[in-house]
């Protein structure tokens, strides 16, 4: 209800009465009135006078209330140790849920590295049930690489790069980084827990190099809950393509490992080659200096000069 009284108060550009909210809602003018006093212990600003109610700003925070449209519940922590654990434990209880942190206290990178998760950069998880098979797992990453380019272009008309298997880059530094879990059988997927994190307007300058925000590539702060909106409303498109050529397609589209020499490493293993295609799965083809082909399924991919 909180959600769809500030989307009224967004939609107003004049002070919108408690009454005419009230009716629009069917709910009493107190409940409306208990609502707004709600929005404004959360930050926002909204003036009061005899003609109504008129958001004024609004705070720069991940809140439920501001993603609309979508079908999953929201869990939304101020801080939380990693949205990858708290998703776990809803996904294990047969939940289909999105979790936003504000920051992380233990924030999970990809191959047992932690993922620096102070306030201003943007921290979800989303729990996925996809109709797929394990050896597809990969173009889950893919999707969600794609979706947050996508919506990086389209909110602040950047271009962002993909390097596999699921990294987004701006002009070749690291500004996204993306995990997924797996709870799998053999032969069917039971979730994947889709963990991304976007460098927004956190700080980086003390990180290893190779990473920026978009704070620093833009030279000012940047709405995070609009970049999320749209992040959040084009997996959900992007998920209902999993299965069909077009994701593949659109990663290429944007990739900046193609063609180019990479350093694969792998658990016991690391191969050098040019990454010369993706495959319907998501898996990397590499050409080697002898000619032969290799296909990589998963793995550390390092760019090579
Ligand atoms: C990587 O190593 O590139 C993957 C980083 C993934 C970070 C995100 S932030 C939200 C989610 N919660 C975590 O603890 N990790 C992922």
């Amino acid at each position: 209800m909180r959600g769809k009284i500030l989307k009224a108060l967004y939609q107003s550009k004049d002070h919108i009465s408690g009454e005419i909210i009230s009716k629009k809602l069917g709910i009493s003018r107190v409940s409306v009135w208990k609502h707004i006093q709600s929005l404004k212990r959360d930050g926002y600003t909204i003036d009061t006078s005899p003609k109504g109610y008129l958001l004024i700003s609004s705070p720069d925070l991940l809140l439920p209330d501001e993603f609309t449209g979508l079908k999953q519940k929201i869990y939304y922590f101020k801080e939380t140790s990693s949205t990858m654990e708290v998703a776990r434990k809803l996904a294990k209880k047969g939940e289909e849920a999105i979790v936003i942190a504000e920051a992380q206290t233990h924030g999970k990178g990809r191959l047992g590295r932690k993922w620096h998760s102070g306030k201003g950069g943007i921290y979800f998880t989303i729990i996925l049930r996809p109709k797929i098979s394990p050896a597809y797992a990969q173009v889950v990453n893919l999707m969600a690489a794609v979706s947050v380019a996508k919506a990086i272009k389209l909110v602040f008309d950047l271009r962002a790069e993909l390097k596999w298997p699921n990294d987004v880059l701006i002009k070749g530094k690291k500004v996204c980084g993306i995990l997924a879990e797996m709870d799998a059988e053999v032969d069917a997927v039971n979730f994947i827990n889709l963990g991304i994190g976007i460098n927004a307007n956190n700080p980086i300058s003390l990180y290893e190099k190779d990473v920026t925000s978009l704070k620093e590539e833009l030279g000012r702060d940047v709405s995070r809950k609009e970049l999320l909106a749209f992040v959040l409303n084009e997996i959900e498109r992007q998920k209902l393509l999993l299965g069909r050529k077009e994701i593949i397609n659109e990663w290429k589209d944007l990739s900046s490992t193609l063609n180019k020499n990479v350093r694969i490493i792998m658990p016991n293993e690391t191969v050098k080659g040019k990454a010369i295609d993706i495959d319907i799965d998501g898996a990397l083809i590499l050409k080697r200096k002898d000619g032969s082909l290799r296909r990589i399924i998963a793995g550390d991919c390092i760019h090579l000069r």
